[in-house]
């Protein structure tokens, strides 16, 4: 824990295109979005959970994602939104699929089972790689089962994703370690790529006191300052700005097992976004 303590800083004042933004609205707060665009910041892209853009961050590139699967087997409501926006010209180069579909609804999880999953993806993600978009394996939760989901889910697809998120709430040597599990398991990622970490976003951009993943991992502080995390996340100093802490939800307290000091290292990289 202490090593990834050290590497906090390090890992995060590095300047990268690679570097995104969890894009959480804050409804209560919106002049809040105005913070992630103002210069400077090394922000360049971003994902909202969903399948259209956020009107606040217009100067970052949008990743859309298909968050759950939708009820019905016939459903195409992701595809086509997908279709809309490069019709109208919007350049859409990746799009993921699934947030945590290992994981139960009241942890933040889509809760959806391989085959279902497997079902929505050949129909609303695949048809895009003809249209030259980049395609996402489901982001499963950092847990071992989330492993053995991904694997039943490649299995029962029978598809190829191009590149395969990976969640992490915890120490770096725990992230290092499931990176590595993911390339073990997934094999083509030694092949087509060497820098194999292409993109990663940290979770969250909210105030401390409505954080579910605990108040030091926020990059707001309660009165909506930039933390220390947050600045540096930018690709600016210390602010030495104190988050405090509000409620605990659900999600916390699932992902809370490893105790406090866990939050200040929380998703050093949440979302790893790993070739294959
Ligand atoms: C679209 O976005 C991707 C990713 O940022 C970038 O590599 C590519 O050059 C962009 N394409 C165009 C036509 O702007």
């Amino acid at each position: 824990m202490l090593v990834a303590l050290l590497l906090l800083p390090t890992v995060l004042a590095t300047s990268s295109p690679k570097r995104g933004l969890i894009h959480i609205p804050s409804p209560a707060h919106p002049a809040d979005d105005a913070i992630w665009l103002s210069p400077p910041t090394d922000l360049t892209w971003y994902y909202n959970y969903a399948a259209a853009p956020s009107p606040a961050l217009p100067a970052l590139h949008f990743v859309p994602q298909l968050w759950g699967a939708p009820s019905s087997d016939s459903d195409t409501a992701f595809l086509d939104a997908v279709r809309a926006l490069l019709a109208a010209g919007t350049n859409v180069s990746h799009v993921l699929a699934f947030n945590e579909p290992d994981g139960a609804a009241g942890s933040g999880g889509s809760d959806v089972d391989p085959a279902r999953a497997a079902r929505a993806w050949n129909r609303e993600i695949a048809p895009l790689r003809e249209l030259g978009v980049r395609l996402g394996a489901p982001a499963v939760t950092g847990a071992p089962a989330g492993m053995a989901w991904l694997r039943a889910f490649f299995e029962a697809c029978g598809c190829e994703a191009d590149f395969v998120p990976v969640h992490w709430y915890g120490s770096f040597e725990g992230l290092a370690s499931r990176v590595g599990e993911v390339r073990a398991a997934w094999p083509r990622a030694e092949i087509w790529v060497t820098d194999y970490i292409t993109r990663y976003s940290y979770f969250g951009s909210f105030r401390s006191d409505v954080s579910n993943v605990g108040p030091n991992a926020a990059m707001l502080t309660q009165d909506g300052e930039l933390t220390d995390i947050g600045s540096w996340y930018l690709g600016r100093g210390a602010t030495g700005n104190v988050p405090k802490g509000g409620k605990k939800k659900s999600g916390a307290v699932a992902r809370g097992a490893a105790g406090w000091a866990a939050w200040v290292v929380a998703g050093v990289v949440v979302v790893a976004l790993v070739v294959v």
